[in-house]
């Protein structure tokens, strides 16, 4: 939910950051600096999850991507749990499971694909590659490489993510990881998806064709939707009452 629990940070390595699901996890320091500088100017305010919704608008906007006003006013929240992760999706979770898991928290197919559509920036470590390329289950029995992956775009992928390298940094969208567009759609549509769930849009007919819709006939209503879906999003979760606070260090409760 949107109440910055996974900014906390604890010495025993059970705060929800600590779960595989979070690994690589970044930006945190962009967080707490802008924290520190309201803080400076007004304290005990500007909650961290309003920053993390607020950062995540701006990051859209200086790659390129739409101009958004985001609904403020969560706090944050008192519980950081290392389980409380587990229900976030998967990267190898089936297209039935995110279709799930999205339905869970009130979002639809449609949410899933434009959501999903933010992987047209950023990058993923090897780690979330690494079981699509070496220990995919295949249906004969053994494991090997997912079949979905065209042939030279598997040999580029392995000469990326070499066996046992969990760190190396890829791009989400091959080509275009530093701008804010469609591309990551027309790369799903074409066998190009780096991490499997990206990939398992085109598994369902319902989502592969929102992809297409998106990348033909809705493509002027994307960036318009993308927003939408985004805003929705902002709200999962929120809290506004006495079992939250606003944090002064993002990293802490307040009573820590
Ligand atoms: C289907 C659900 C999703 C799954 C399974 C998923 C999975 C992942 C994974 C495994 C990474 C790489 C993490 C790393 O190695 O640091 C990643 C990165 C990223 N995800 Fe997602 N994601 C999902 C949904 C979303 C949504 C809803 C958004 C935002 C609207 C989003 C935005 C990003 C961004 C911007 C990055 C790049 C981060 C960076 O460069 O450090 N993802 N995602």
């Amino acid at each position: 939910g949107c109440d910055a629990s996974v900014l906390i940070r604890s010495a025993r390595n059970d705060a929800e950051v600590n779960n595989n699901k979070h690994q690589g996890l970044r930006g945190q320091d962009v967080v707490d600096a802008a924290k520190a500088g309201l803080e400076d100017q007004c304290p005990g305010v500007v909650s961290c999850a309003d920053i993390i919704a607020l950062a995540a608008r701006d990051a859209i906007a200086m790659t390129g991507g739409p101009s958004f006003d985001v609904p403020t006013g969560r706090r944050d929240g008192l519980v950081s749990n290392i389980r409380d992760a587990d229900v976030l999706p998967d990267v190898v979770d089936s297209i039935q499971v995110l279709r799930s898991r999205f339905a869970a928290s009130g979002l639809d197919d449609r949410d899933l694909v434009l959501l999903t559509a933010a992987h047209t920036i950023g990058t993923t470590a090897c780690f979330f590659v690494k079981d699509r390329l070496y220990n995919y289950r295949l249906r004969g029995g053994g494991v090997g490489s997912d079949p979905s992956i065209p042939a030279a775009f598997l040999t580029e992928l392995k000469a990326r993510c070499a066996p046992g390298d969990f760190n190396t940094r890829v791009a989400l969208d091959r080509g275009s990881e530093r701008d804010f567009d469609d591309s990551i759609l027309r790369n799903i549509r074409s066998g190009l998806a780096v991490i499997a769930s990206d990939a398992a849009l085109d598994a369902s007919n319902a989502t592969r064709a929102l992809v297409t819709a998106y990348l033909g006939a809705a493509s002027s209503r994307f960036e318009q939707d993308f927003v939408a879906a985004m805003v929705k999003m902002g709200t999962i979760g929120a809290l506004t009452g006495d079992d939250s606070e606003v944090r002064d260090v993002c990293s802490q409760f307040n009573s820590d």
